[in-house]
Parts: structure tokens; sequence; C-alpha cells
């Protein structure tokens, strides 16, 4: 494939890419965890901070209507990322995929679930999918299943099919795994909850800043991602329902801005999205989150996608030469995304970080927030490197040889 990101311009719009960590430049492998921000989206929240940092919605003045022009704006920036229907209001600030998904099971959950009913969900989940499920489940009757793993943690469409019963009401699932890159059979998942009748959830955090989204084609009814991951500021995230979802949901923050009309008796809610909004939002967080979107639409989110794809099959032809790595996911190169797991045999995943930080490489080990997954594989943790569009294969060589040092050293 050929290169089609001119990576030396991305790379000058980060900033702390050109920093040195420990003598040598630094490369950051920990996108999986967060992003780095570039220029663009810096310069917006400064602007925010610097030019007109006022309240939204309440102003008269003609600098508020300014501020809730932009976060209308990001708002509109998000829903051209994901393709959601433009006349329809479905997109709902948070402050990113772990309180999404919280507000489904709490606000949609709690209204229509109950004995009998089943969630469906995965065993290599993000915490965030996968705890609020257990507590939805605990606090409703509901019964939560796991679709089956393969021993390499890969999901067949049979497991899918034997799975999604004509009990489900709920089937959340991620678009990729935080730990393997592994994308799992979306449209067969979403097919087959659809086929019951059951409503669908999308965790998008790993999937919806590196490849193209169009929930209208996918057709799910929540999709959940982070400003963070995506190139925007930490503590801003959405959750995209379809519009008939959201009508069916309670708000779970009550206060101001989420309320049409309130007396000492009782209130009445705002309009959708302001409903799902209690309080003054995180108005830079926001404007800087639709910037990051923009951003990426700018580059193109199929160029991010075909980049990490190549850097995935680069470092796993790479480490696949080493005997002694012992990587995770079964799955093949058409169903992974940038993100490679693996362990040192005999070598615990925390010092082969430390090490690889002595050489200016960035990576995060551990389990991942992903303690299942973990189980299943029968580790406690993984060294785990995840890229994004700024990443080269010449750092990839630099990883490689820096963990040949590492085995020599430690074995
Ligand atoms: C797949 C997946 N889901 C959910 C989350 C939670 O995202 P946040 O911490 O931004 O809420 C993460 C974060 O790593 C993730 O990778």
């Amino acid at each position: 494939m050929t290169e089609t990101l001119d990576i030396s311009a991305v790379r000058a719009q980060f900033p702390v890419l050109s920093r040195e960590m420990r003598g040598h430049p630094l490369v950051y492998f920990d996108n999986g965890a967060t992003s780095l921000k570039p220029e663009p989206v810096l310069q917006a929240l400064e602007a925010y901070y610097r030019d007109y940092s006022v309240n939204i919605h309440r102003g008269v003045y003609e600098l508020s209507g300014y501020a809730t022009a932009q976060y209308d704006q990001a708002r509109e920036s998000l829903r051209r990322l994901i393709h959601a229907d433009p006349a329809a209001g479905e997109v709902i600030f948070t402050r990113g995929t772990t309180e999404s998904v919280n507000m489904v099971a709490t606000g949609w959950g709690l209204r229509h679930l109950g004995p009998g009913d089943e969630i469906v969900t995965t065993p290599l989940e993000h915490h965030s999918n996968m705890v609020p499920w257990q507590e939805l489940a605990k606090r409703s009757g509901a019964t939560l299943r796991y679709i089956p793993l393969t021993a390499g943690g890969s999901i067949t469409t049979e497991a899918v099919q034997e799975t999604i019963g004509p009990r489900a009401r709920l089937v959340a699932v991620s678009a990729m795994s935080n730990v393997t890159g592994y994308t799992p059979p979306v449209e067969a998942i979403l097919a087959a909850a659809r086929a019951v009748g059951a409503v669908t959830l999308l965790d998008g955090a790993q999937y919806v800043s590196h490849h193209p989204v169009d929930v209208q084609d996918l057709g799910c009814d929540f999709l959940v991602f982070s400003g963070h991951k995506m190139c925007g500021p930490t503590g801003i995230g959405a959750l995209y329902a379809r519009r008939e979802r959201l009508e069916e949901m309670d708000p779970v923050l009550f206060g101001g801005d989420m309320i049409e009309r309130v007396t000492l008796e009782g209130s009445t809610w705002a309009r959708i999205p302001e409903k799902f909004e209690a309080g003054t939002p995180n108005i830079a967080g926001a404007i800087g989150m639709g910037r990051a979107a923009e951003y990426l639409m700018e580059i193109g989110l199929d160029q991010i996608a075909d980049h990490e794809r190549r850097l995935f099959r680069v470092i796993a032809d790479r480490m696949g030469s080493l005997d002694y790595v012992v990587p995770y996911g079964d799955a093949p190169d058409t169903e992974r995304g940038g993100i490679y797991s693996f362990n040192l045999e005999g070598v615990h995943p925390h010092d082969v970080g430390s090490l690889l930080d002595q050489q200016g490489i960035a990576v995060r080990t551990g389990f991942h927030c992903a303690q299942p997954l973990m189980d299943h594989f029968g580790i406690s943790g993984t060294v785990r490197a995840s890229f994004y569009l700024y990443n080269t294969e010449d750092e990839i060589e630099r990883f490689v040889a820096a963990v040949e040092r590492i085995h020599g050293i430690l074995t």
C-alpha cells in the first residue's frame, strides 16, 4: 500500500512530538490511552479561553451568542464525523465514553429492562463497557450474557448467533478492542440484535478516532466515544443515540440548563439535547473536540485507518520474527487496528515498559482496564504499543531494536 499521509506535515502539528525523553526523541506508542493534541485543537482551546470565555445559552449579549454558536458548531462537527441525521439532534456532549455508557445504562436501561431480559456483551470489553452492564443487571434483575471468545480473543459469527437469543434486549459491544486492536464482527452482531428486536450500543472509544463511521449505515442505537482519544481534550466525549432512543430515555443529571420550567411542585425538561446536558458544560472541551473532529476529517479517516493497518502489519512482521515474543490476538490483519499487545517470555510487562521508557519509548503495560480479557488469556497484563496518524515505520524499527536490547538484558 502506498503512503497517503504526509507524515512529516502531520507530525509538525503535534508539539509533544518534538520533545526528548531520557535523551531520545520521544516515541509515543500510548495512543490507546490518549492521543496527542495538534495545533488547530490547541488554538481552538486557547481562543475560547482568551477571546470569548463566557457562558453559553443564557446570555443576551453578543459574546455569549458567539460562544453558543461555537458550541453548537462543535456538535455539528461531531455529527458530521459519525454521519448522524442532520435533522435529528442526536449528539449529546458527555464527559467521555465512560459517562456515555453509564447514561445509557441508567437513563435507558433502568427504564426498559427487568427480570427475564438479557443484556449481551463480550469478555473483551474495556471495564467501562462492562461494569455499567453488571450494575444494570443487578439493579434491574436482567441477566448479563457474554458472547464467548476464541482462545485468541476473537468472536465468531456462530458465537454471536448462539448468544443473542430472543430474550436479548440490549447488546453492547466494542467496535475495537483496546488490548489487541481486534475489530469484532460488528455488522453481524448488530444484525443478530436487530433480528430479535434488541437495542444496540457500540463502544467507539478506540474506533471512531481511527476509522470512518456512519451510524446511519451501521444502524446502531447508541455510539459512545471520547474526545481525548481523537486529538481532542480530556473531560469531554459524546453519546450518539437515535432520536427514538433519546425520546425514551430519562436524564440522569438534573439541575440548570436541562429544564423547561421549574415550580415548587416540580419541573419539566428542556428539549433534546439540552435535556441531557445539565449544568454549565465543558464549553472549551466541546469546542476543542469539535475542532479535533474537523481536523480528522480534513486528514481523512480512510487514510488514517490505512496508515495504522500498515503500521500494524510492520510491527506484527518484525515482532513475529522474534521467537521470545508472545503476541495476543488471533484475528487476521484485516480485522485489526493499530494496536499490538505482547509479552516477552518470562518477563513482567512492567519491566519491559520501564526499559522502553529508558529509551524514550512510551507504551502502556498492565491489564488495560480489561481484566476479564487478561483472565481469558491467563495472564496478568501485556505490553501494548498503540499507534496513531503521526507514528512511523522508523519508530517501529526503534521500538523493535529496543525490545531486542531488553531481551538481551533480561534473559
Ligand atoms: C474500548 C474503550 N472503551 C472505553 C474506554 C473509556 O474511555 P474514557 O476513559 O475516555 O471514558 C476506553 C479507554 O481506554 C476504551 O479503550
